[in-house]
């Protein structure tokens, strides 16, 4: 298996798509489209795929906003798993990650999903002491959103 790992590119859109919702990446809150759209409108050194004869296997959508790096969207292609795919593709985000002075990863599991946390003990990451919290500024699937004031917002 030769496997290539490049940088998303907008022609990727709908492999990717299909790779996430068979990996169970998708869920009602979250429409993946918008997330693509807004990763290129924010860049793309960061989104990965690893291809095997240009057929996409897997994904990263990896982020760096100047003090931590980040993960999302980790997916291999479930007919692929456990022959270290995942572990290479993380390796070179982290790689891309250090070269601009990265010096932390964080990344947020859903706590239902137990089985990816024995992975990413594998590949060296720890859990850390901390509370993790959200605020939805805009929810893809309605057209009413709030501010932090509780004001309506227009889309
Ligand atoms: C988690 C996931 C990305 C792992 O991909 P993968 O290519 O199979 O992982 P690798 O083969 O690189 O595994 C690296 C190591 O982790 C271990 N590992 C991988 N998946 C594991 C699991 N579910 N449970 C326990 N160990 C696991 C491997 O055995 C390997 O260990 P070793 O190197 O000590 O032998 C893949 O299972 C997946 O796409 N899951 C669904 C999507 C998901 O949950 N993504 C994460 C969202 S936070």
């Amino acid at each position: 298996m030769s496997l290539t790992i490049r940088t998303f590119t907008d022609s990727d859109r709908d492999a990717v798509v299909r790779l996430w919702r068979d990996c169970g990446l998708v869920h009602p809150q979250n429409d993946p489209h918008r997330d693509i759209d807004r990763k290129i409108a924010d860049g793309l050194d960061y989104f990965l795929v690893a291809t095997v004869d240009d057929a996409i296997v897997a994904s990263v959508m990896g982020g760096y906003e100047g003090h931590r790096g980040w993960v999302n969207y980790l997916a291999v292609d479930p007919a692929r798993r456990r022959r270290g795919i995942a572990r290479q593709l993380m390796s070179e985000l982290e790689r891309r990650l250090r070269q601009v002075g990265c010096a932390k990863i964080n990344l947020q599991i859903r706590s239902t999903n137990t089985s990816v946390m024995e992975f990413y003990r594998r590949i060296g990451y720890v859990q850390d002491e901390v509370v993790c919290m959200g605020r939805r500024l805009v929810d893809d699937h309605r057209h009413a959103a709030t501010d932090a004031t509780g004001q309506a917002l227009r889309r």
